[in-house]
C-alpha cells in the first residue's frame, strides 16, 4: 500500500483458533520463501532501483523455467508459465519496493541499507509470489490455462503498476483476471480479509495557491488577506465530505500543509495549500475536484483574490470483483477456515493494484501478519514494522488456491 497508511476499522479480538490448513507441497516451501523474505528485507530498494531484487527474482523464475521478461517498466519482471492443457490467463502481482525509512528493528536480517527498509511488507509479497510460481510449476499438470508472475516496481510512489499496463504486461497473453495480496498489521496472523466492491481508495492529490495583495498589518484595509481567505477555504472544503456527499459514501479531504507569511506584521501576497482527497466511489472521484475547485473560485471571488489550482490523481480506488472475490474467499476459507475470514475490511490508503483491478476483474485481499504473542504490533510504515512469518504459507497457499479454481477445467 502506498503512503499514508489509514487502517480505519477495529482490531478482530483474537486470531482465528484452528492452524491454518496449508498443503503438505506448500508448506515444504516454506524455507525458501522465509530465506527469501529475509534476504530481500536485508537487501531493501527504494521504487525503479529495485535492482537486485529483480535480478533474483529473474534468476529463480528462469531456474523455474518460465518464460521470463526483465527490464519491463524498468526494474520489473514478468514470469509466465504455461499449464499443461489450454485456458485463460490469470496475472498474480506482487509489488517489489521499499520506503525511504531507517529500519529500527534489532532483527539477524534487518535492513543493511542505511535509511531504506521495507517497512510495507513488500519483501514478503514478493517472497510468496516467488514462491508461488515454484509451487504452481510443480502443479502445472492440473493448470487449464496459463500463470503471468508479475513482479512490479515502485508501488509506494510513483507507482509501477501502471507504466508495465503501458508497456504490455495485460496482453501476449491476454489477461483475463488479477489476483493480489498485502500482508495486513491490522488483522492477527490467521486471518485473511476478503471482500467485494472497493478495497482501497483513491489517492490524490490538490495544490492551491491563493492570490491577494499583500501590505501592512496594521492596515489590512489596504490588501487583499491570503491568509483570512485560505482559513475560509479550509473550513468550507469541510463541508466537502458533511454536505455534498452522500453520508453513506466514505470520503475524506484533508489539508495536510499550509504555508504563507515570514512576519507578524505583514499580510503576505499568496498562501500555498496542499491536500488530499481519499474516496471509494469512482464516479465520486470524478466529480469531486470540479466541486471543490467552485467552491475555492467562490470564497477567492468573494474576496477579491484569484487562485491557482492543480489536482493530481495518483492511485484510482482499488474495487473487487464481486466472483473474483468470492473465489479468493473460497480458496481463502480452504486455508483459514470460514471463521478466519474478515469481510468489513476497507481502507482510505491507496494502492496501484486498482490499475489492474479497473482493467480486468479480479481481487486484491488481506492477509494478516501480526502477532502479540511474539511482539510483532507495529504498524506499516514504521520503523519498528515486522510481520509473522507464518504469514507468508497462508497468502501462498491462498494464490495457488485462487490460481487453480481459476485455472481448473470446465
Ligand atoms: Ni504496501
Amino acid at each position: 500500500m502506498a503512503s499514508a497508511a489509514m487502517p480505519t476499522v477495529p482490531l478482530p479480538a483474537a486470531p482465528a483458533a484452528t492452524a491454518p490448513a496449508v498443503p503438505p507441497d506448500l508448506a515444504a516451501l516454506r524455507g525458501e520463501v522465509v530465506a527469501l523474505r529475509r534476504d530481500l528485507h536485508a537487501h531493501p530498494e527504494l521504487g525503479f532501483q529495485e535492482r537486485r531484487t529483480a535480478a533474483e527474482v529473474a534468476r529463480r523464475l528462469q531456474a523455474l523455467g518460465l518464460e521470463v521478461k526483465t527490464g519491463v517498466a524498468k526494474t520489473g519482471v514478468v514470469g509466465l508459465l504455461r499449464g499443461d492443457h489450454p485456458g485463460p490467463t490469470v496475472l498474480l502481482r506482487a509489488d517489489m519496493d521499499a520506503l525511504p525509512l531507517q529500519e529500527d528493528n534489532a532483527v539477524p536480517y534487518a535492513s543493511t541499507i542505511p535509511g531504506v527498509m521495507h517497512a510495507c511488507g513488500h519483501d514478503a509479497h514478493t517472497a510468496i509470489l516467488a514462491g508461488a510460481a515454484h509451487a504452481l510449476v510443480a502443479r502445472r499438470q492440473r493448470l487449464h490455462g496459463n500463470v503471468k508472475f508479475v513482479f512490479q516496481p515502485a508501488e509506494e510512489s510513483p507507482g509501477g503498476a501502471l507504466p508495465m499496463i503501458q508497456e504490455g504486461v495485460l496482453e501476449d497473453p491476454h489477461v483475463d483476471a488479477a489476483f493480489g495480496l498485502h500482508v495486513w498489521s491490522d488483522l492477527p496472523v490467521g486471518r485473511v480479509g476478503v471482500r467485494a466492491g472497493p478495497l482501497l481508495a483513491c489517492a490524490d492529490k490538490f495544490e492551491l495557491a491563493i492570490l491577494g495583495k499583500g501590505g501592512h498589518g496594521a492596515a489590512p484595509h489596504q490588501t487583499v488577506d491570503p491568509i483570512v481567505t485560505a482559513a475560509q477555504v479550509i473550513l468550507a472544503l469541510q463541508t466537502v465530505a458533511s454536505r455534498l456527499v452522500d453520508p453513506l459514501q466514505p470520503v475524506v479531504l484533508s489539508v495536510g500543509s499550509i504555508h504563507g507569511g515570514q512576519a507578524f506584521n505583514i499580510i503576505p501576497n499568496k498562501v500555498t495549500l496542499l491536500g488530499t482527497l481519499r474516496a471509494f466511489d469512482r464516479e465520486l472521484v470524478r466529480a469531486l475536484p470540479g466541486r471543490i475547485e467552485e467552491i475555492v473560485r467562490g470564497i477567492t471571488a468573494a474576496a477579491g483574490a484569484t487562485y491557482e489550482w492543480k489536482y493530481t490523481s495518483y492511485y484510482p480506488p482499488t474495487v473487487n470483483d464481486r466472483e473474483m472475490a468470492a473465489l479468493v474467499r473460497r480458496a481463502a476459507e480452504a486455508v483459514v477456515t470460514p471463521a478466519g475470514i474478515v469481510d468489513h475490511l476497507q481502507t482510505l490508503g491507496g494502492e496501484d493494484m486498482s490499475f489492474f483491478l479497473e482493467r480486468v476483474p479480479g481481487c486484491f485481499f488481506f492477509v494478516g501478519c501480526n502477532n502479540p504473542a511474539k511482539g510483532i504490533v507495529h504498524p506499516h510504515h514504521s520503523g519498528l514494522f515486522d510481520l509473522d512469518e507464518d504469514a507468508l504459507p497462508i497468502g501462498l497457499s491462498i494464490l495457488v488456491g485462487a490460481v487453480e479454481d481459476f485455472l481448473k477445467a470446465r
